[in-house]
């Protein structure tokens, strides 16, 4: 059975739905950039092991990377997750866990990577957004997609009734992105590109404010 480890920050509502998503592997660790992210009690109440490398405490990013690094080693992860892991990563860090490392993103990618999504999403005036799980290369957020989610945005939306639409679909996509690489159904292949070997299945288009 494949390992993963998962890599948070705060709150940790993806963290919680891959651990409660019943998924073909070990879920060998939760760390912590903050010693104070919520998301280590839920992990620890789902009896996983949890470390805090905590930024603050290294002078800059290589030094964090590499201790972040080490710690994750310990559990030889097949499956880096990144849930909610606001640190940006550095190049050498991000090539070493080539293939392996993947991150949830609370927009369309290549739409709106950074932060304020939602803000930006409702500023712009689009009518459909949505999240996007990708594998991490050293571009911020840009790295090759593996499954993404859409929802409408109503005339009524704030960002906070927003993101709890794109969280929402976030749970789900992640824990499916998360099976597939499990069971080796989908990989990052040598042209750096998402390869497969799962049907894939006819979905609908959505089209919002929707046709008369
Ligand atoms: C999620 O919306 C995730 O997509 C986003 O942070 C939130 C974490 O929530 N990640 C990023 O913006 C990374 N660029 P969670 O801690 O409840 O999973």
């Amino acid at each position: 059975m494949k390992n993963i480890v998962i890599l948070i920050s705060g709150r940790g509502s993806n963290m919680q739905a891959l651990l409660e998503a019943n998924l073909p592997c070990k879920i060998a660790a939760v760390i912590s950039n903050r010693a104070d992210a919520q998301g280590l009690e839920i992990a620890r109440m789902h009896d996983i092991p949890t470390a805090v490398v905590a930024h603050r405490d290294y002078p800059d990013r290589a030094s964090f990377d590499a201790a972040l690094a080490a710690a994750i080693d310990r559990h030889a992860p097949d499956v880096i997750a990144l849930a909610g892991f606001m640190r940006i990563l550095t190049d050498h860090f991000v090539e070493r866990y080539r293939g392996k490392l993947v991150n949830i993103h609370p927009s369309l990618l290549p739409a709106y990577p950074g932060i304020d999504t939602h803000e930006r999403a409702l500023s712009d005036g689009i009518k459909i957004h949505g999240c996007t799980v990708h594998f991490v290369t050293p571009t911020l957020d840009h790295g090759p997609i593996i499954i993404q989610a859409a929802v409408p945005v109503m005339r009524s939306d704030t960002p906070q009734t927003l993101s709890e639409r794109v969280l929402h679909e976030e749970h789900r996509i992640y824990a499916q992105a998360i099976r597939w690489l499990c069971r080796g159904q989908v990989w990052l292949n040598k042209e750096g590109r998402v390869s497969g070997n799962r049907l894939e299945q006819p979905g609908a288009a959505l089209i919002f404010p929707g046709l008369e």
